[in-house]
């Protein structure tokens, strides 16, 4: 739990866009030292334009959050310009689509290597920092959030890829959280669970690293981003909103934060059917519709 976050230091992964950018504005009003971090040069140039201009200290940085080398020089670049960081947004993440037998080997390479291991390389390195500033100063708090989704917690078809990962994400930080709580007061963690919020996540092919050479989509992931595309862009919670709550979650010491806290309907029953040991409900159980347009889709 944060308090004040006049002066402190954040560390922000997909900073350009979205959920990223909107958390470094709020963290510029409030006063912080921003390390901004992107993969997409163009996206952190206007990013850090901004927030300077804002008034806020800013170190940016090109990085991969998938990358364990480039991660770690942006570590050491964070403890040599402004020491430990007070909080770590561990956000950067890209979507993909279609049935689960067709992600090809360099589609769960691209979507884990984001989504997952920068989650892993962020907590790795920088809780390590943020533990030794706690034990030199008993009045020092940090905390760390990471962006998972409502697909950590369900698993609608024709969307197992960013399920997984999703999953992954939800995992290590509930298991980061009960971690910290074992050996600090003074360190602690979050989970954002975002529903369909309009960002450049659509756009995520934008920034494959391997774009040029990878596989034609094929049907069912071309009917996934059509899908997405729709339940995105029609969100009416913006990620501006979602930020607010990101930084009122920190300020209150909250685990779990969700854009669309209406939507857990769907988690209880998935839970429900757990420990009645029935098999996975409907998913379209709400909009019926949907599920037989995509089952039309997939089998015509
Ligand atoms: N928007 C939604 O509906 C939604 C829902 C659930 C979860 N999420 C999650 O929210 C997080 C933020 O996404 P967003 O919606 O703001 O999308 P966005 O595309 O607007 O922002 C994501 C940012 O991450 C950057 N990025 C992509 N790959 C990267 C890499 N390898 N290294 C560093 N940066 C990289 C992109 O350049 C972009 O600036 C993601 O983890 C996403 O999965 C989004």
């Amino acid at each position: 739990m944060i308090e004040s976050f006049q002066g402190k230091t954040a560390v922000l992964t997909g900073a350009g866009s979205g959920f990223g950018l909107e958390c470094a504005r709020i963290g510029a009003q409030r006063g912080m030292n921003l390390v901004l971090v992107d993969v997409q040069q163009d996206a952190l140039d206007a990013a850090a334009a901004e927030l300077q201009a804002a008034g806020a200290a800013v170190l940016a940085r090109r990085v991969d959050v998938a990358d364990a080398a480039q991660m770690a020089q942006l570590a050491a670049d964070v403890q040599q310009r402004f020491g430990a960081p007070h909080l770590v947004f561990n956000n950067a993440g890209v979507g993909a689509g279609g049935l689960i037998w067709e992600s090809s080997v360099q589609d769960w390479d691209w979507v884990m290597g984001v989504n997952l291991m920068g989650v892993v390389h962020g907590v790795r390195l920088f809780t390590p920092m943020m533990l030794a500033a706690a034990a030199q100063d008993p009045q020092w708090r940090g905390h760390i959030v990471n962006t998972a989704s409502m697909a950590g917690l369900l698993n609608a078809p024709n969307m197992g890829i960013y399920n997984v990962s999703k999953h992954a994400v939800v995992s290590l930080s509930e298991t980061l959280y009960q971690d910290l709580a074992l050996v600090t007061d003074q360190i602690g963690a979050s989970v954002l669970c975002p529903y369909f919020v309009p960002t450049g996540i659509t756009r995520s092919e934008r920034n494959r690293p391997d774009v040029a050479t990878a596989a034609q989509p094929t049907r069912s992931q071309l009917i996934g981003q059509a899908m997405t595309d729709k339940a995105v862009s029609s969100g009416k919670v913006t990620a501006a909103e979602v930020a607010q709550r990101v930084f009122d979650a920190v300020g209150a010491g909250q685990f779990y934060i969700f854009s669309h806290p209406q939507a857990l309907g769907n988690v209880q029953s998935r839970m429900e059917n757990i420990v009645r040991m029935e098999n996975p409900p409907d998913p379209f159980l709400a909009r019926p519709d949907i599920g037989q347009r995509l089952r039309e889709q997939l089998r015509g």
